[in-house]
């Protein structure tokens, strides 16, 4: 073939509508991992050099023999932003505004582009020239190339997480390839690029040389289909070179394009059954993994082999704090174990499809797929969607080709069972288009697209960010809109936003699914928080690297840290999901398991009990439980409780299922389900009344505790000293208590601000010395407000405890719901010694946090940690890191017991401190342990852009009493 060579200063392709081209650009076909031809791995140190604008270098550099000398290394695969420690530019990060002047197709003058250059010989054993041809691919370059090879030009490309191939045709060596690749960071392209995430240029997926040999395979098909009502699988390969296609364990050799039934194992993403074979044309041998599944919409329901299935899903971008949308194999599979561990059962790969060796974790490992293609136009929703690239026909081959190369990239997975057009672009004919061309090449998935309210194009309707009521009425068929969209199954493509704390009210939306097939689940937003990794910040979003415009921490909206940590919202998910239902009488003895599963029997799982005597357990041992089928229940005895066990105490069965031997993701013992079955209920702390109060001079005795005697403070407790404790009812709002400026519902955060509860004054009014009590009277307010709270602390003791009992009354029109409600008070650092760890035990929920919406997790026990461990670290400090229905808890010295049960948060700074924070690195701790003891707290929510807490997580200033208990521990 002959390639030409463009002109030298032709920068024309960067604001060019088309997708792409050059003489030796091949149209896209299927991926896959490996064959028997011969391939070579371009990754690697490539020289790079960065200039400011598309054509502020000429292209001299394409040539063998240029010297590079002068140049720096870049890591290929990688983002060049994200290398050179500041040297070649920083990310930027925007949520859906262009960091460019939308005008469109041009882009800024300013326009980073990255040289890169790699030098290479063929390996020995590489065929000699003239035997086949080769082709050179690019995963996934952002966001606009153009490539050559030996001097010679092979063409551009744009699409930045698609694959592009090129012929090389005649122009290999054996030895000192130049493969030249010009990146320019902004191109047209990068108006269809659009999604809430950093922008992020350079070649950052595998580059790849692939030898194509004479009759090698080129696309092919694989239709593997399942018919759950005969148990037959069909098999049919489609390939464009024709040869056999051989499934040896199924006993199948049969010519490409012919079918085949027989009897199958079907696949599904709980019971992910491959099957491997082989595509062998007359030049190369291609391994498949066939799965069989049929996908359908039928009665109004998305069914695979015949079942209705139920989403329990993430939306997942490609994120790695270091290495940007780079992602090893390694992290790829690391992402799909910790998902599997924590019962997800489903990926939107938001919003565009992902490297395709993910697609290959999710057939091995068995995840259902939501494919979606890199598309998004956000930004033109500040004019009103004018301009908008999806309804305007000249962008019309750009998204063609978008769609085209997602579908036939991906198309031989079965774990891909919808194509999603992309997000949030509006609405418009392109996309009718691309609805139009994905069905005449694949009838075998349905379509998706947020943004088609009347589903004109698609067959699933889809929303984000619904409430809990609307989920309710599209259940109930009662949401209206077109005959068409109210015969349709529906998803939350996007729901319970995990951005910092949070996120709450997942349990009660797995409610509404559970109870409405029509809600056929969702996709929690999102998987992992883009955190990039920060000299200064430890961890850093939008801002931290000089932006001028930028969204700050939205883009930290993730169930797992940047690290991968799985942060609470992934544990609280874990539970809301989990695929055995334990429910039960301890009274009556038994215990109701039910098969949540959707495909799956029981038969890998092993169930255990524990019984427990105040939260320590005090027999253990096995139920035995039949494989259940999906949907079914089985009512099973428990053993006697073991005797002499309870008297006064507090006990309880837990009753957990477990896997019984390894899986592929999960080590025998993984816990799958379990659930707690009180026996008998908390034990009531004794009075602690009897003591005087005794004034002498400035101060006050009552029992072990020392008080102000002007103030009526409390000082010490024992030897313990005690800053406080007050009222108190400031919590450092959490994103989700921010909210979103777009949200309708009050934003409680910034209403909180306002009124002062940030700032409350104590005024004192009485301190009353009773017989067998002391008595503070006191009024706690903002200034500037007639709101406020009259506050009694009423003291008593019986010689060794300290008992307190709050009483609190609203005084005027409270208008919003409190942060919290209860006490806060200062104990000693000292109790820690030498600034170690501040050992913490309590009785009560755990191990990790919990709030009134996200408290599904919290398990009752005996639990120990220290001070530093209970915190939670979100990427910008907010409140966090409270434990629920706490009976008792020991920390700095003191023992604290509480009636009603209690939450509690203990940090090494103050509220204050956590509030002022941008960052975890402006967290010093001090000499204090700050107690918080809450009787109630605000839930959570996820209106950083969903709804807020449910009404009935809602903290509303009432008439509240409340006890608590507290005596030295012994040293
Ligand atoms: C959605 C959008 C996502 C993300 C999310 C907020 O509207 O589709 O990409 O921006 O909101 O985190």
């Amino acid at each position: 073939m002959s390639l030409r060579a463009l002109d030298v200063t032709d920068v024309h392709y960067v604001e060019s509508l088309s997708p792409g081209g050059g003489r030796a650009l091949l149209p896209p076909r299927a991926w896959y991992a490996a064959s028997d031809a011969a391939r070579l791995s371009l990754n690697g140190r490539w020289r790079f050099r960065l200039a400011a604008a598309a054509d502020a270098d000429d292209d001299a550099f394409a040539a063998p023999g240029y010297d590079t000398g002068g140049w720096d290394e870049v890591r290929v695969p990688g983002h060049w932003v994200l290398q050179g420690d500041g040297a070649f530019g920083g990310p930027i990060y925007t949520n859906h505004l262009y960091p460019f002047p939308v005008d469109p197709p041009r882009v800024p003058t300013e326009n980073p582009t990255g040289d890169h250059l790699r030098v290479f010989d063929l390996p020995g054993d590489w065929p000699p020239a003239g035997d086949g041809e080769a082709v050179l691919r690019f995963d996934g370059v952002e966001s606009c190339a153009r490539v050559w090879l030996n001097g010679e030009e092979l063409g551009h490309f744009k699409g930045s997480r698609l694959a592009h191939e090129f012929a090389v045709g005649p122009l290999l060596r054996a030895r000192g390839n130049v493969l030249a690749v010009r990146v320019h960071q902004w191109s047209a392209g990068s108006y269809l690029e659009d999604q809430d995430q950093w922008w992020l240029p350079g070649i950052f997926r595998d580059v790849t040389l692939l030898h194509r040999p004479e009759g090698c395979v080129a696309d092919f098909f694989v239709h593997a289909g399942y018919d759950h009502r005969t148990g037959e699988g069909t098999l049919r390969v489609d390939s464009e070179v024709p040869g056999r296609v051989m499934v040896a364990e199924l006993g199948i050799d049969i010519a490409t394009g012919d079918a085949v039934s027989l009897p199958v194992e079907p696949w599904t993403a709980e019971t992910p059954r491959l099957y491997d074979g082989v595509l062998a044309t007359a030049g190369e041998r291609v391994p498949l993994r066939i799965g069989f599944r049929t996908v359908a919409v039928e009665d109004g329901l998305l069914r695979v082999n015949g079942r209705p299935l139920l989403f329990r899903g993430v939306n997942r971008h490609e994120f790695h704090p270091t290495n940007g949308r780079a992602l090893d194999l390694e992290t790829m599979r690391r992402d799909v174990v910790l998902m599997k561990r924590h019962h997800i059962n489903a990926v939107r790969t938001s919003h565009y499809p992902p490297h395709p060796a993910f697609l290959d974790l999710c057939d091995e490992l068995g995840l259902w797929v939501v494919d979606e293609c890199d598309l998004e136009t956000h930004g033109f929703v500040e004019q009103e969607w004018r301009d908008n690239p999806v309804d305007d026909d000249r962008w019309t081959p750009a998204l063609l080709d978008r769609a085209t190369r997602m579908v036939e990239r991906d198309k031989n997975h079965p774990s891909v069972v919808v194509w999603s057009l992309g997000n949030e672009c509006g609405t418009g004919r392109g996309l009718t288009a691309m609805a139009a061309a994905i069905r005449a090449r694949d009838t075998s998935r349905p379509l998706h697209y947020e943004g088609d309210p009347d589903c004109r194009d698609t067959d699933l309707y889809s929303r984000m960010y619904a409430s809990h009521a609307e989920v309710e009425r599209i259940g109930r068929r009662l949401d209206g809109g077109t005959l068409k969209r109210r015969q349709l199954p529906f998803i939350l493509c996007e729901y319970a936003h995990a951005m910092g704390n949070g996120p709450g009210g997942l349990a009660d939306y797995q409610r509404l699914f559970d109870t409405y097939e029509r809600c056929q689940g969702g996709f929690v937003w999102e998987w992992i928080d883009h955190a990039l990794a920060h000299p200064a910040y430890g961890y850093a979003y939008g801002g931290d690297f000089g932006e001028e415009l930028h969204d700050g921490n939205f883009v930290c909206d993730g169930l797992v840290f940047a690290d991968r940590t799985p942060s609470p919202g992934l544990i609280e998910y874990k539970k809301a999901i989990e695929p055995v239902r334990i429910e039960g009488d301890a009274i009556e003895g038994t215990a109701r398991i039910t098969n949540r599963y959707d495909f799956a029997d029981l038969r890998g799982l092993a169930f255990t009990w524990s019984y427990e005597v105040d939260g320590e357990p005090v027999a253990t041992g096995t139920l035995a439980v039949p494989a259940l089928d999906p949907g079914e229940w089985v009512e099973v005895k428990l053993p006697e409780p073991p005797a002499g066990a309870a008297g006064t105490a507090e006990t309880r069965w837990t009753i957990r299922a477990v896997l019984a031997d390894g899986t592929a993701w999960g080590p025998p013992g993984h816990v799958m389900a379990w659930a707690q079955l009180p026996v008998s209920g908390a034990r009531l702390t004794s009075p602690a009344t009897g003591a005087r109060p005794v004034r002498s001079g400035a101060l006050i005795t009552l029992g072990p505790a020392v008080f102000d005697a002007r103030s009526g403070a409390l000082r010490s407790v024992g030897e313990v000293a005690v800053a406080g404790p007050r009222l108190d009812v400031w919590r450092a709002p959490t994103d989700n208590d921010n909210g979103a400026s777009w949200q309708p519902d009050p934003r409680y955060g910034p209403l909180w601000r306002e009124l002062g509860l940030h700032r409350m004054q104590h005024r004192l009014d009485a301190v009353e010395l009773l017989d067998d009590a002391l008595v503070v009277r006191t009024r706690v307010a903002p200034a500037a407000r007639e709101v406020g709270f009259a506050t009694a602390y009423r003291w008593t003791s019986d010689g060794t405890r300290l008992r307190l009992t709050v009483s609190v009354v609203p005084e005027g029109d409270w208008k919003v719901p409190l942060p919290r409600l209860g006490i806060r008070l200062g104990l000693p650092g000292a109790a820690s010694g030498d600034g170690g760890p501040v050992p913490v035990r309590w009785f009560g929920g755990g191990p990790g946090e919990a709030y009134p919406d996200t408290a599904t997790a919290s398990a009752i026990g005996l639990w120990h940690s220290d001070v530093d461990a209970l915190q939670t670290p979100y990427v910008r400090p907010q409140e966090n890191g409270a434990r629920a229905d706490v009976r008792w808890a020991e920390v700095g010295g003191l023992r604290v017991e509480g009636e009603p049960p209690f939450w509690f948060t203990a940090r090494r700074w103050t509220t204050e401190q956590l509030d002022a924070a941008g960052h975890l690195t402006d967290l010093a701790p001090g000499d204090t342990v700050w107690l918080n003891l809450d009787h109630r707290q605000q839930g959570i929510g996820s209106q950083s852009c969903g709804p807020g807490p449910l009404p009935q997580y809602q903290l509303h200033a009432d008439e509240a009493e409340f006890t608590f208990t507290f005596a030295q521990l012994p040293r």
